[in-house]
């Protein structure tokens, strides 16, 4: 409790501590130290997002950290929003006077992308860096450089190294020439901290009723208490400049379904953002610095653009796609969190459940290719960044650019969610694994609003893929786990391997460590560990005389070469143990009464399954119960 009030009081100070008032010279002064403070707000938001630092991968993919924190799989769509919109804009050029509108399907995370700004941008606005200014008493927090008549402009814009854009507003002028009498340099300015809930430099616009949407909401409007007092809709003391787009100058407006508007609306909208100004009221055109993005989906688009009578409105809208992400391990990491979020995190979530969700979702989202021998299962692996035997990373650039619109339709990742929580919240055992998800997933199918009946059909088919592809992964998880509780029997085996290896090479003999008898080498031995990961006759004696090349390579350091030093070689090992395995595995999952040595067997792969896969007790009995089945199918 204490620590609570304690931290409350702390943020008090430091909010105290970054308030700053002064007078318009100190500005300058300012302004010619750090000409940065005087940025457009396009050039903040971008300056915020490269800030947080970018990262790119060995095919040149950039992934911008603002955003990947929280936002899975979006990395393309997020790099070309960065480096069209926000890059562009910061430079001045003309997109800025834009409006940028996302476009994508349902919960494909476009709201996410939006809160992030707002937030990123309220913190910034807290940060030397992000440090704004502006007139005090101005309703519209107005950058104080406009105090500078545009006939002075040039000079001080050299002077300064800045850009001066945009005209003093109503209500400033008033207060120049009422309170200041003229002395520009008297202004007081102060420092602005953004922040939605107070209405500084953040807003949010939703369109209410069609026919009665006001665009006063957008603009402000006139002051009915105050009119009286000085007589005209022209004097701006008596207009409330307190509409969205005047509170969110220096930051962003958020225009909520944007096509949702009444045509009219829109059409005022035209010409309100027309060149970086907007009207309101009896005014000259007040300027605004500030981004607006909207968002909306494919369908409103499409009929949007149909429209012939909104060509002008759409010349002024940048629209950048946001899809679906494509890669089942990023899809994961959402269903992760947003489980997180929920209260349903307490709940054992059984080792590659969610994966199989995830394959599901992203077959759903997948367009067929015309790429000979290509299916939705391989190009979900290359997607994934997996190796599929025949295709390179080039072929995973020509498979996106077959459809352009994949990822725009699919199950969304908010469906998944609810029937893992369905799934969860009817679950009587403590934990829910991969096959309660599917078999959710399956039953919420009949209720979901938009899968018409061919559709069912084809995600049906997914649904047995998903299952499919989660059957493997079960196996491999139990030969893992046996194959464990077998190392010391791996290790000998690989050392058998080596001797033999070691004395085909050198054409020499092995000795029998019992007998003292000379041997040659173990020739099948050596092809039937060597067979399990495809190495054929004939290329045999190239893999053996590469293995005792590393070997000398590993005792050239001082190492000593061991099953884990050579990949492929301990997959073989593994391979070949849980061959001989097999059924031992079969017998022992599935008996119903195992004998001692049995059970002992079972106990030590749970404790494998448990300490070092993350299963419960339960969920890995389970499992071994389902791949006992498997296997004796
Ligand atoms: N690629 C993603 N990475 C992380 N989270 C995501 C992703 N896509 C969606 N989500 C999550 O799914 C939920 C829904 O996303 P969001 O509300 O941002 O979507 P939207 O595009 O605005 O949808 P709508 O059209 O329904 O308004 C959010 O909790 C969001 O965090
Ligand atoms: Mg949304």
């Amino acid at each position: 409790m204490d620590n609570i009030l304690k931290r409350i009081a702390e943020q008090r100070q430091r909010e105290e501590k970054l308030a700053w008032e002064g007078s318009f010279e100190e500005y300058l002064g300012m302004v010619r130290d750090r000409p940065e403070l005087a940025q457009t707000a396009h050039s903040r938001v971008y300056n915020m997002i490269a800030g947080a630092g970018v990262e790119k991968d060995e095919q040149g993919n950039k992934e911008y950290r603002f955003f990947s924190r929280e936002l899975f799989g979006l990395d393309r769509s997020i790099e070309r929003l960065v480096e069209e919109y926000f890059h562009s804009a910061a430079r001045r050029l003309d997109v800025r006077k834009r409006i940028l509108l996302l476009m994508g399907p349902v919960s494909g995370g476009k709201s996410t992308i939006v809160t992030m700004l707002k937030r990123g941008l309220e913190n910034y606005s807290r940060t030397d860096a992000g440090a704004v200014y502006g007139i005090k008493g101005c309703p519209m927090q107005e950058e104080p450089l406009h105090l500078i008549p545009h006939s002075m402009r040039p000079d001080v814009e050299k002077e300064l190294g800045v850009r001066i854009e945009g005209n003093l507003c109503p209500s400033c002028r008033m207060m120049l020439k009422e309170e200041y009498g003229g002395r520009i340099e008297d202004v007081v300015i102060k420092r602005i901290l953004f922040s939605e809930d107070d209405r500084v430099g953040i807003g949010t616009f939703s369109p209410s009723d069609p026919k009665s949407q006001d665009i006063a909401d957008l603009t402000g409007s006139i002051d009915f208490a105050t009119i009286t007092e000085y007589g005209s809709e022209s004097d701006p003391r008596a207009y409330r400049f307190d509409g969205e787009l005047n509170k969110a100058n220096r930051g962003l407006m958020e225009f909520q379904e944007m096509l949702k508007c009444d045509e009219k609306f829109l059409w005022n909208l035209l010409s309100l953002t027309q060149e970086g100004n907007f009207k309101a009221g009896r005014f000259a055109l007040i300027s605004a610095d500030e981004l607006i993005i909207a968002h909306t989906n494919e369908s409103e688009y499409k009929s949007f653009i149909a429209n012939k009578k909104n060509e002008a409105l759409q010349s002024r809208i940048i629209v950048m796609p946001v899809p679906y992400n494509l890669k089942v391990s990023e899809e994961e990491k959402i269903y992760e969190k947003l489980i997180r979020q929920s209260d349903l995190g307490h709940i054992h979530i059984a080792p590659h459940a969610l994966k199989a969700a995830a394959t599901f979702s992203i077959l759903t989202r997948l367009k067929d290719s015309k790429k000979q021998g290509m299916d939705l299962v391989k190009k979900m692996r290359l997607y994934d960044g997996k190796s599929v035997e025949g295709y390179k990373e080039t072929d995973v650039e020509d498979l996106r650019n077959e459809h352009l619109d994949e990822g725009m339709s699919g199950i969304d990742p908010r469906y998944v969610i609810n029937r893992i929580s369905s799934a969860l919240i009817r679950t009587e055992a403590n934990y829910i694994n991969a096959l309660d998800i599917l078999r959710s997933i399956k039953d919420g199918l009949d209720q979901h609003p938009s899968i018409n009946k061919d559709e069912r059909e084809c995600y049906l088919n997914f649904i047995s893929i998903a299952r499919k592809e989660y059957d493997e992964l079960a196996k491999k998880e139990v030969q893992k786990a046996f194959v464990y509780s077998y190392e010391e029997s791996a290790k000998t085996l690989m050392d058998n391997y080596l001797d033999n290896v070691e004395a085909y090479c050198n054409w020499t003999k092995i000795r029998d460590p019992l007998t003292g008898e000379e041997l040659e080498p173990d020739e099948k031995l050596m092809r039937s560990i060597e067979e399990q990961i495809g190495i054929s006759e004939n290329a045999k004696k190239a893999f053996r005389e590469e293995i005792l090349i590393r070997i000398s390579a590993f005792a050239r350091k001082g190492k000593r070469f061991n099953y884990n030093s050579h990949d492929r070689l301990r997959e073989a090992i593994q391979k070949k143990l849980f061959t001989d395995l097999k059924d031992v595995v079969k017998i022992t999952t599935s008996t119903k009464t195992p004998d001692e040595n049995q059970l002992k067997k079972i106990n030590e792969v749970i404790v494998t399954l448990v300490d070092k896969h993350g299963y419960t007790t339960a969920s890995a009995n389970e499992l071994l119960r389902y791949v006992g089945s498997l296997l004796n199918r």
